[in-house]
């Protein structure tokens, strides 16, 4: 990711927009930071009381009491970092909880169009990498930068009240020990960064390699990958061992400064109380205030890095939450379909460009019209345009020219959720999801009863399958259905778009992975269903389509030529063609 430069001031506004549903829970995070912060500086007044009233007195009565007192500071102290550590954590995570669910949300509202071009991953990354940076951030940086500013002044306020002149000397040489610490510890910050960077892009190749493990050993390409892996790794161990030298060097400078800088304090406050210009307790407190601004100024020194980063995260889900989907219900006009539609598709001059391929159109002036009820195949070589075809017609995309009507409405018109339930699909690659094999075919209609999945199954000539599996309709299939073979997984897609029962259908090579039996069943299934019901039906063997109504034939983003089998065979030279390679004319 790269390194943003937003100032922490936008991340505050972001932090604030997302806190402030839980605005009593800041409040009482707040509180318990001021009063944690308030305890803390005076455990500094304590020390001086227990130095100078108990110690230097001689007096035990007055040293019971000012340790009674520090006790008593203690105890107020755990409990106030107790509700400060506990609101802050818990607004953190719910913050983040929030931000997670909204733009998830979010993504799942966007155009398929928008995940193009492998933006996928990177969008995976942003909703898991970058939230989780903004939790810890809002679950601590934050209270950590609020804290250590309350601190610093405190504590530069108590130095005042305490000694000015060693204060005077404190803040002259305060420079000379934090910038030493601020440039290394910046150094070590941005070579973490670079490592972590550095391995983050490791994650997403091994997922890769894993997810096809098979072509990766099947072409013996597992000596490229392995150099290719252990370059990454031992670019991010040599950062890291940069680090860990910038790492040690600091931890010395800070040793020898801070402590140097403890003892010359030490010195001069030392020879002011043996020539009775300060007290010992003082002194005690002075070095006490003394460590707490360094260390604060330390902590916002790191957290200042942190927050910028954080920021940037910030700015990325901000812009990922801006992104608008292409496809949305028209602000006004908005048509609505009657709960039983006829499923009259039609196509007027549908021309359509892929982002991506500009120059050349995916479809071209496509115009056909299939009436209610009845099949219409689409033929044509691949990259004819067909599934793109689909894509249009359920909104996956909006075509550049012409309009599409379904029963003479507009889809552009329709609210995109009223248009796709008219529609079920069987793609051209089955998605199956993580999960039984019920859930697999209810995904088509989640309220379908068990009686109606299974006789969706045995429509798909599914069930037999089914049943022989180790725990039948319970059976759980991993990622894109690892453990069921490619006609089983066309079964499934064609079950769940009968279980789906809307009044379209589209099959895009539905039955390509099947067996001639199996598709024969199969295809006596497709027929009962496709009974009553508009049907469009792309198919690379012919045999499966001569006996539809009609058939258009696509080429190249265009309709050539629409007609029966026969007539087809005649009039047009490349429906005539593919039929003499498949069927030997
Ligand atoms: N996301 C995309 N971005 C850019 N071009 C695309 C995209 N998807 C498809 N195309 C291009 O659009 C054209 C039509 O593709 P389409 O998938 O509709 O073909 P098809 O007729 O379904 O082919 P097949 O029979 O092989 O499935 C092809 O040239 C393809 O390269
Ligand atoms: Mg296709």
């Amino acid at each position: 990711m790269p390194e943003s430069r937003t100032p922490p001031l936008s991340l505050f506004r972001f932090a604030l927009q997302w806190l402030a549903p839980y605005h009593w829970a800041v409040a009482g995070a707040s509180l318990a930071l001021l009063f944690t912060a308030t305890i803390t500086l005076s455990i500094g007044q304590g020390l001086r009381l227990l130095i100078d009233d108990g110690l230097a007195a001689g007096r035990p009565d007055q040293l019971n009491q000012a340790v009674l007192i520090f006790f008593a500071l203690v105890v107020a102290l755990a409990i106030g970092t107790f509700a400060r550590f506990y609101l802050v954590s818990w607004l953190g995570e719910r913050v983040v909880a929030d931000i997670r669910r909204r733009v998830f949300d979010h993504l799942l509202t966007l155009h398929p169009g928008f995940f193009d071009q492998n933006r996928g991953l990177e969008i995976q990354s942003r909703l898991t990498a970058d939230t989780t940076l903004l939790q810890s951030v809002i679950g601590s940086s934050v209270s950590m930068a609020l804290r250590n500013t309350l601190m610093m002044v405190g504590g530069i306020i108590w130095l005042f009240i305490t000694n000015l002149k060693l204060t005077l000397i404190v803040m002259v040489s305060v420079p000379l020990v934090v910038a030493p610490i601020i440039i290394f510890g910046r150094r070590v910050r941005g070579l973490s960064r670079s490592s972590q960077d550095r391995l983050a892009d490791v994650g997403s190749y091994v997922g890769e390699m894993l997810g096809q493990i098979k072509t990766v050993q099947a072409f013996n390409h597992e000596p490229y990958d392995r150099a290719r892996f252990a370059g990454v790794v031992e670019d991010a161990f040599a950062v890291a061992r940069r680090r860990i030298v910038q790492r040690s060097l600091l931890i010395v400078v800070v040793i020898v400064l801070v402590l140097g800088a403890v003892g010359v304090m030490l010195w001069v406050g030392g020879m002011d109380v043996i020539e009775g210009r300060i007290s010992g307790g003082e002194l005690a407190a002075f070095v006490f205030y003394a460590v707490i601004v360094g260390s604060a100024v330390g902590s916002i020194s790191e957290v200042i890095g942190e927050l910028q980063r954080a920021a940037g995260a910030a700015e990325r889900i901000v812009e990922l939450l801006q992104s608008r989907s292409e496809i949305a219900p028209p602000a006004q006009n908005l048509q609505h379909l009657p709960a039983e539609i006829e499923g009259g598709l039609q196509l007027d001059q549908v021309t359509f460009f892929y982002p991506g391929r500009p120059d050349q159109a995916a479809l071209d002036a496509v115009s056909l019209k299939v009436l209610p009820g009845e099949t219409l195949a689409l033929v044509g070589p691949s990259g004819a345009g067909k599934t793109t075809l689909f894509d249009l017609l359920l909104r996956f995309a909006d075509p550049q020219q012409g309009q599409i009507l379904l029963d003479g409405v507009d889809i552009r018109t329709l609210n995109p959720a009223d248009l796709r339930r008219c529609f079920a699909m069987v793609p051209q690659q089955p998605a199956l999801f993580y999960g039984s094999i019920e859930d697999n075919l209810r995904y088509g209609r989640p309220e379908a009863s068990m009686a109606e999945i299974e006789d969706a199954a045995r429509a798909a000539n599914a069930e037999e399958f089914i049943q022989q599996l180790p725990q039948g309709y319970q059976t759980r299939i991993g990622d894109g259905g690892i453990g069921l073979s490619g006609g089983q997984k066309q079964r499934i897609a064609i079950a769940r778009a009968v279980l789906a029962d809307a009044p379209i259908l589209l099959l895009d090579e539905a039955t390509s992975a099947l067996d001639a039996q199996s598709e024969h069943l199969v295809q006596q299934a497709m027929d009962r269903l496709m009974e009553g019901r508009t049907t469009l039906v792309i198919a690379h063997r012919l045999a499966t389509v001569t006996g539809a109504g009609r058939i258009a034939v696509m080429d190249q983003g265009r309709v050539q030529a629409v007609g029966t089998h026969a007539e087809l065979l005649h009039s047009n030279p490349l429906y005539a063609r593919l039929a003499e390679l498949q069927f030997g004319l």
